[in-house]
C-alpha cells in the first residue's frame, strides 16, 4: 500500500470528517455535521482555476438528487415494518442471496429518461446526481466489474445512466454521478459493511486492496462511458474510515478522476473535497466555501411507498432562498419507483418550485450571497439532530447580482418592508411577479431603507423584492 506523508495523513484525517460520519450509524442513517469544503481536490490549482472549475456549479444553485436502486422493489416495506429506504438490506439484515432476488424483479419499464430529465428541468434544476451504486452494491449502470448490475442481473437489461446522460445533454442539464464507497455485496469490501452478507459476522480478512482496485475501476468506467460528468458525489465513507483507507487512497482516487476528467468536481465525502455536503439541514450562517445542502422531499432517500410526509413547496422555496443567500446549492432528492417513475407528489412540488423560479430565477441562478447577515439570527447551539439551532431569524433572505439586491420575503411583511445596513444608495425598487416587474416606492435614510408594499403578497410563496442600487 502506498503510504502518504504525515502531513497529508493528518490533514486527511481532519478533513475527512464529513464522510467519516456519513454512515457511522448503520441502523439509523445519521446526518453529516457542518462541513465546509476542506480543500480543493487539486492542490496544483490556483484560486482562479478552482473558481473556473466550480463556476457552473456555483451558478446552477439547484440540482436533483436521484436515489434509485433495487431497494425500490420492496418499496420500504418488509415483514410488517414500513420505514425502510435505501438501507433496506442492512436494516433487515438480509443475506445477499435473498436480497439479490430483488434484482430479478427490478424491471423499470416506465422509466423514460427524457421525461425524467424534463421533471428536473421544469423544476428549474440545472444538474442531476444519480446513484450509480448505493451501499447495497447494486450497480445501476453497465459495469464489467460485477455481475450484480442492472444489465446482467435485472430483466430490464438497459443502462439508465446512459439514457440519463444523453437526456441531460439534450436538455442542457449537467449530468453527475453518486457513488458509494461502502459495499454490502462485494466480498472484499471493508468488514463492517459486509455484515449483512455474513449475518453480522464481519469478514475478518477482507482484502481492501482488491476492493480499492474495484472502486477505482468503477470510477474509471463512470468517467469514460457517459461523456462529461459534472461532479462525482461520493458517500458511505464509514468503512473507509475504519480501515483508514481514506488516508491511504483518497488522493489516488481524486488523481484518477482528474486524469480522466480534469474539470470534474468532487464532493467532500472521500475525505478531500471541492465542496461541503450538509445533509438534511441548512447551515446557520453564510459560508465562504462552496457547499451543497442535500435534502429529501419526504423522509426517505430511496422510494418508500408509505412515506407521505412531503415537505411543502412553500418551505422548499424558502430553503432555496435561505441556501442561496448563504452561498450554497440545493440538491433535492427524488426516489423513483421500481417501475422507474418519480412519485407524483414529488413531481407536483418540483413543478411548483419551477413555476416560482420562472418568475424569480434572476434572484437565484448565479446570484451571490447576502451582504447583510442580521436576517439569519444567531446560532445558539445544536439541536437534537446536531443541526445548528438558530434564534431570532428574520422572515427574509437576500441574494445579489451586480447592482441589485433581491429580498426574498418569506412572509408578507404588510404594507412596508424595512432593512438596515444599506451601504449604498438605492435607486429603484420593484417586485418580481407573474405579470412582470411591479414598481414600488422607496425611501432611504442613511443605512435605513424602507419600501412601500401592497397590502397582500402578489403571488404564492416567497415574493422577491428587487432593489437596484448605485
Ligand atoms: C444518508 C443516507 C444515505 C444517503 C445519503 C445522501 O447518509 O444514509 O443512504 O445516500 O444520506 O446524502
Amino acid at each position: 500500500m502506498n503510504r502518504r506523508t504525515i502531513g497529508t495523513l493528518a490533514a486527511t484525517l481532519v478533513l475527512g470528517g464529513a464522510f467519516l460520519t456519513a454512515a457511522a450509524e448503520p441502523a439509523k442513517p445519521t446526518a453529516v455535521p457542518v462541513q465546509a469544503a476542506p480543500d480543493t481536490t487539486t492542490a496544483a490549482e490556483t484560486p482562479e482555476q478552482f473558481a473556473a472549475r466550480m463556476k457552473w456549479f456555483k451558478d446552477a444553485k439547484f440540482g436533483m438528487f436521484v436515489h434509485w436502486g433495487i431497494y425500490s422493489v420492496p418499496a420500504g416495506e418488509w415483514k410488517g415494518k414500513t420505514n425502510y429506504g435505501e438501507w433496506f438490506q442492512l436494516q433487515t439484515k438480509m443475506p445477499c442471496a435473498e436480497y439479490d432476488q430483488f434484482a430479478s424483479r427490478f424491471n423499470p419499464v416506465k422509466f423514460d429518461a427524457r421525461a425524467f430529465v424534463k421533471v428536473a428541468k421544469d423544476a428549474g434544476m440545472k444538474y442531476i446526481v444519480v446513484t450509480s451504486k448505493h451501499h447495497d452494491g447494486f450497480c445501476m449502470y453497465d459495469t464489467k466489474l460485477t455481475e450484480f448490475n442492472i444489465i446482467k442481473a435485472s430483466p430490464y437489461g438497459r443502462d439508465p445512466l446512459k439514457a440519463l446522460a444523453e437526456a441531460c445533454r439534450e436538455a442542457g442539464l449537467v449530468f453527475c454521478v453518486y457513488y458509494s464507497l461502502a459495499d454490502w455485496h462485494h466480498p472484499e469490501s471493508p468488514a463492517k459493511y459486509s455484515q449483512s452478507r455474513f449475518h453480522g459476522q464481519p469478514k475478518a480478512d477482507a482484502d481492501s486492496d482488491k476492493y480499492i482496485e474495484y472502486l477505482k475501476g468503477q470510477v474509471r468506467e463512470i468517467l469514460t462511458q457517459y461523456g462529461p460528468v459534472g461532479l462525482l458525489w461520493f458517500d458511505g465513507g464509514g468503512a473507509f474510515k475504519e480501515n483508514r483507507l481514506n488516508v491511504l487512497h483518497s488522493q489516488e482516487v481524486v488523481d484518477l478522476i482528474h486524469q480522466l476528467q480534469p474539470a470534474c468536481i468532487v464532493n467532500d465525502r472521500l475525505g478531500l473535497g471541492d465542496y461541503g455536503t450538509p445533509e438534511q439541514y441548512i447551515p446557520g450562517e453564510k459560508a465562504s466555501k462552496p457547499f451543497e445542502v442535500c435534502m429529501t422531499l419526504n423522509g426517505h432517500w430511496g422510494y418508500n411507498k408509505h412515506d407521505q410526509n412531503w415537505k411543502s413547496a412553500d418551505s422548499l422555496i424558502a430553503n432555496i432562498a435561505d441556501i442561496v443567500s448563504k452561498g450554497g446549492n440545493y440538491l433535492l432528492n427524488v426516489g423513483p419507483t421500481a417501475e422507474g417513475e418519480i412519485p407524483a407528489p414529488s413531481v407536483e412540488r418540483l413543478r411548483e418550485i419551477g413555476d416560482w423560479l420562472k418568475i424569480n430565477g434572476e434572484a437565484v441562478y448565479g446570484a451571490g450571497p447576502t451582504p447583510f447577515g442580521q436576517e439569519f439570527g444567531k446560532v445558539v447551539g445544536k439541536d437534537a439532530r446536531k443541526h445548528p439551532k438558530v434564534e431570532g431569524a428574520l422572515d427574509w433572505r437576500c441574494t445579489t447580482q451586480p447592482g441589485k439586491l433581491y429580498f426574498h420575503l418569506l412572509k408578507w411583511p404588510g404594507t412596508s418592508f424595512t432593512v438596515t445596513g444599506m451601504k449604498s444608495k438605492a435607486t429603484k425598487a420593484y417586485l418580481l411577479t407573474a405579470v412582470g416587474k411591479t414598481k414600488v416606492a422607496l425611501a432611504q435614510d442613511g443605512e435605513k431603507l424602507t419600501v412601500k408594499l401592497p397590502e397582500a403578497a402578489p403571488g404564492a410563496h416567497a415574493t422577491v423584492l428587487c432593489v437596484e442600487h448605485e
